[in-house]
Protein backbone atom coordinates (compact mmCIF):
# COMPACT_ATOMS: atom_id res chain seq x y z
CA UNK A 1 0.00 0.00 0.00
CA UNK A 2 1.35 3.78 -0.43
CA UNK A 3 2.97 5.53 2.16
CA UNK A 4 0.58 8.37 2.08
CA UNK A 5 -2.43 6.12 2.51
CA UNK A 6 -4.12 5.89 5.84
CA UNK A 7 -7.05 2.74 4.99
CA UNK A 8 -7.82 0.92 2.15
CA UNK A 9 -11.37 0.78 1.25
CA UNK A 10 -12.05 -0.96 -1.79
CA UNK A 11 -9.87 -3.38 -3.01
CA UNK A 12 -9.26 -4.06 -7.34
CA UNK A 13 -11.44 -7.38 -6.38
CA UNK A 14 -13.95 -5.30 -4.89
CA UNK A 15 -14.09 -2.84 -7.90
CA UNK A 16 -14.31 -5.37 -10.51
CA UNK A 17 -17.37 -6.63 -8.60
CA UNK A 18 -19.31 -3.65 -8.05
CA UNK A 19 -18.76 -2.17 -12.17
CA UNK A 20 -19.86 -5.69 -13.37
CA UNK A 21 -23.51 -4.98 -10.85
CA UNK A 22 -23.71 -1.66 -11.84
CA UNK A 23 -22.84 -2.08 -15.55
CA UNK A 24 -25.41 -5.31 -15.97
CA UNK A 25 -28.19 -2.34 -14.03
CA UNK A 26 -27.02 0.49 -17.12
CA UNK A 27 -27.39 -2.09 -20.12
CA UNK A 28 -31.21 -3.32 -18.78
CA UNK A 29 -32.07 0.83 -18.25
CA UNK A 30 -30.77 1.71 -21.78
CA UNK A 31 -31.57 -1.38 -23.84
CA UNK A 32 -33.23 -0.58 -27.46
CA UNK A 33 -32.20 2.82 -26.85
CA UNK A 34 -29.40 4.91 -27.84
CA UNK A 35 -27.33 6.41 -25.28
CA UNK A 36 -23.97 8.76 -24.92
CA UNK A 37 -22.14 8.04 -21.65
CA UNK A 38 -20.47 11.93 -20.70
CA UNK A 39 -17.59 11.27 -18.92
CA UNK A 40 -16.58 14.01 -16.10
CA UNK A 41 -12.94 14.35 -16.43
CA UNK A 42 -10.56 13.79 -15.12
CA UNK A 43 -11.55 12.00 -12.16
CA UNK A 44 -14.43 9.35 -13.75
CA UNK A 45 -11.88 8.65 -16.87
CA UNK A 46 -10.45 5.23 -15.22
CA UNK A 47 -14.05 4.34 -14.01
CA UNK A 48 -15.87 5.08 -17.18
CA UNK A 49 -13.20 2.94 -18.94
CA UNK A 50 -13.83 0.09 -17.05
CA UNK A 51 -17.77 1.01 -16.82
CA UNK A 52 -18.42 1.04 -20.29
CA UNK A 53 -15.82 -2.50 -21.54
CA UNK A 54 -19.27 -3.93 -19.68
CA UNK A 55 -22.05 -2.78 -21.04
CA UNK A 56 -22.32 -5.11 -23.88
CA UNK A 57 -25.11 -2.41 -26.18
CA UNK A 58 -24.64 0.21 -28.35
CA UNK A 59 -23.45 3.78 -26.54
CA UNK A 60 -21.27 6.77 -27.65
CA UNK A 61 -18.54 8.15 -25.70
CA UNK A 62 -17.88 11.85 -24.94
CA UNK A 63 -16.18 14.11 -22.05
CA UNK A 64 -16.88 17.04 -20.03
CA UNK A 65 -14.77 18.79 -17.60
CA UNK A 66 -15.34 21.21 -14.63
CA UNK A 67 -13.27 22.36 -11.66
CA UNK A 68 -14.53 22.90 -8.71
CA UNK A 69 -11.51 21.86 -6.66
CA UNK A 70 -8.48 23.86 -6.34
CA UNK A 71 -5.59 21.91 -4.15
CA UNK A 72 -7.47 21.79 -0.95
CA UNK A 73 -10.65 18.82 0.14
CA UNK A 74 -13.20 21.69 0.26
CA UNK A 75 -15.25 22.75 -2.79
CA UNK A 76 -14.88 26.10 -4.65
CA UNK A 77 -16.49 27.82 -7.18
CA UNK A 78 -17.89 25.32 -9.83
CA UNK A 79 -16.73 26.32 -13.36
CA UNK A 80 -17.46 24.21 -16.83
CA UNK A 81 -14.55 24.30 -18.71
CA UNK A 82 -15.48 21.51 -21.62
CA UNK A 83 -18.33 20.50 -23.40
CA UNK A 84 -19.15 17.61 -26.31
CA UNK A 85 -19.94 19.29 -29.70
CA UNK A 86 -24.07 20.18 -29.79
CA UNK A 87 -24.73 17.72 -32.06
CA UNK A 88 -23.70 15.20 -29.47
CA UNK A 89 -25.77 16.77 -26.89
CA UNK A 90 -29.20 17.53 -29.17
CA UNK A 91 -31.70 14.76 -28.83
CA UNK A 92 -29.66 12.93 -26.80
CA UNK A 93 -29.97 10.25 -23.70
CA UNK A 94 -26.65 11.13 -21.72
CA UNK A 95 -24.99 9.50 -18.73
CA UNK A 96 -23.28 11.07 -16.90
CA UNK A 97 -20.20 9.43 -14.94
CA UNK A 98 -18.23 10.76 -12.27
CA UNK A 99 -15.62 9.90 -9.93
CA UNK A 100 -17.77 10.61 -6.73
CA UNK A 101 -20.56 12.58 -5.46
CA UNK A 102 -19.84 14.62 -2.88
CA UNK A 103 -22.04 18.55 -2.41
CA UNK A 104 -23.64 16.86 -4.99
CA UNK A 105 -23.14 20.66 -7.39
CA UNK A 106 -21.21 19.22 -9.83
CA UNK A 107 -23.33 16.79 -11.22
CA UNK A 108 -26.36 19.30 -10.62
CA UNK A 109 -24.61 21.92 -12.94
CA UNK A 110 -23.59 19.57 -15.62
CA UNK A 111 -27.25 18.13 -15.65
CA UNK A 112 -28.74 21.13 -15.62
CA UNK A 113 -26.53 22.28 -18.55
CA UNK A 114 -26.95 19.64 -20.68
CA UNK A 115 -30.51 19.87 -20.46
CA UNK A 116 -30.44 23.93 -21.35
CA UNK A 117 -28.35 22.48 -24.40
CA UNK A 118 -31.27 20.52 -25.43
CA UNK A 119 -30.40 16.87 -24.27
CA UNK A 120 -33.36 14.64 -24.37
CA UNK A 121 -32.40 12.97 -21.17
CA UNK A 122 -29.87 13.22 -18.63
CA UNK A 123 -29.34 10.53 -16.04
CA UNK A 124 -26.16 10.00 -13.99
CA UNK A 125 -23.68 7.14 -12.21
CA UNK A 126 -21.26 7.84 -9.99
CA UNK A 127 -18.22 5.18 -8.75
CA UNK A 128 -18.63 6.61 -5.56
CA UNK A 129 -21.66 8.52 -3.30
CA UNK A 130 -20.72 10.57 -0.04
CA UNK A 131 -24.51 11.81 0.80
CA UNK A 132 -23.38 13.20 4.46
CA UNK A 133 -21.54 16.05 2.42
CA UNK A 134 -24.56 16.48 0.26
CA UNK A 135 -25.46 20.38 -0.04
CA UNK A 136 -28.23 20.31 -2.18
CA UNK A 137 -31.17 17.63 -3.62
CA UNK A 138 -29.27 15.30 -6.18
CA UNK A 139 -29.29 11.18 -6.29
CA UNK A 140 -27.30 9.60 -8.68
CA UNK A 141 -29.40 6.82 -11.10
CA UNK A 142 -26.45 4.59 -10.46
CA UNK A 143 -24.09 4.19 -8.00
CA UNK A 144 -21.23 1.52 -7.35
CA UNK A 145 -20.06 2.11 -3.78
CA UNK A 146 -21.54 4.63 -0.86
CA UNK A 147 -18.36 6.13 1.70
CA UNK A 148 -18.30 7.55 4.81
CA UNK A 149 -16.84 11.29 4.74
CA UNK A 150 -13.75 10.60 4.66
CA UNK A 151 -11.56 12.13 1.89
CA UNK A 152 -10.66 9.37 -0.44
CA UNK A 153 -7.69 9.12 -3.15
CA UNK A 154 -7.39 5.98 -6.23
CA UNK A 155 -9.04 4.39 -9.07
CA UNK A 156 -9.10 7.98 -10.41
CA UNK A 157 -9.56 10.46 -7.58
CA UNK A 158 -6.67 12.75 -6.85
CA UNK A 159 -5.59 14.92 -4.30
CA UNK A 160 -3.83 17.71 -5.67
CA UNK A 161 -3.52 15.76 -8.95
CA UNK A 162 -1.87 12.93 -7.67
CA UNK A 163 -3.01 9.31 -6.87
CA UNK A 164 -5.28 8.78 -9.51
CA UNK A 165 -3.16 5.95 -10.64
CA UNK A 166 -3.63 4.08 -7.65
CA UNK A 167 -6.05 1.21 -8.66
CA UNK A 168 -7.52 0.75 -5.33
CA UNK A 169 -9.59 3.43 -3.28
CA UNK A 170 -8.18 4.45 0.15
CA UNK A 171 -8.45 6.99 2.42
CA UNK A 172 -5.50 9.26 2.69
CA UNK A 173 -3.51 10.40 5.67
CA UNK A 174 -4.93 13.67 7.42
CA UNK A 175 -0.89 15.02 7.58
CA UNK A 176 -0.42 14.30 3.93
CA UNK A 177 -2.94 17.33 3.11
CA UNK A 178 -2.61 19.20 5.96
CA UNK A 179 0.70 19.73 5.07
CA UNK A 180 -0.16 20.40 1.34
CA UNK A 181 -2.87 22.77 2.19
CA UNK A 182 -0.04 24.71 4.53
CA UNK A 183 2.47 24.76 2.11
CA UNK A 184 -0.34 26.20 -0.72
P1 LIG B 1 -19.28 17.89 -5.74
O1 LIG B 1 -19.54 18.91 -6.79
O2 LIG B 1 -19.06 18.49 -4.38
O3 LIG B 1 -20.29 16.76 -5.70
O4 LIG B 1 -17.86 17.30 -6.02
C1 LIG B 1 -17.58 16.42 -6.99
C2 LIG B 1 -16.09 16.47 -7.28
O5 LIG B 1 -15.30 16.76 -6.12
C3 LIG B 1 -15.63 15.12 -7.72
O6 LIG B 1 -15.73 14.98 -9.12
C4 LIG B 1 -14.20 15.07 -7.23
O7 LIG B 1 -13.34 15.61 -8.21
C5 LIG B 1 -14.14 15.97 -6.04
N1 LIG B 1 -14.14 15.23 -4.75
C6 LIG B 1 -15.09 15.21 -3.81
N2 LIG B 1 -14.76 14.42 -2.77
C7 LIG B 1 -13.57 13.90 -3.08
C8 LIG B 1 -12.69 12.96 -2.41
O8 LIG B 1 -12.95 12.42 -1.32
N3 LIG B 1 -11.54 12.67 -3.07
C9 LIG B 1 -11.21 13.20 -4.27
N4 LIG B 1 -11.98 14.07 -4.93
C10 LIG B 1 -13.16 14.40 -4.34
MG1 LIG C 1 -13.49 15.24 -10.34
Amino acid sequence: MHADIDRKLFTEEAIVEGIDRVAKEVTACYQGKDFTVISVLKGSCIFASDLIRRIPIPLELGFCATSSYRSGTTSGQLEVNFLPEENEVVGRNLLLVDDILDTGKTMYALKQEFLKRGAAEVRSCVFLDKPSRRALEFEADFRVFEVEDLFVVGYGLDFAGRYRNLPYVGSLKPEIYRETIAGA
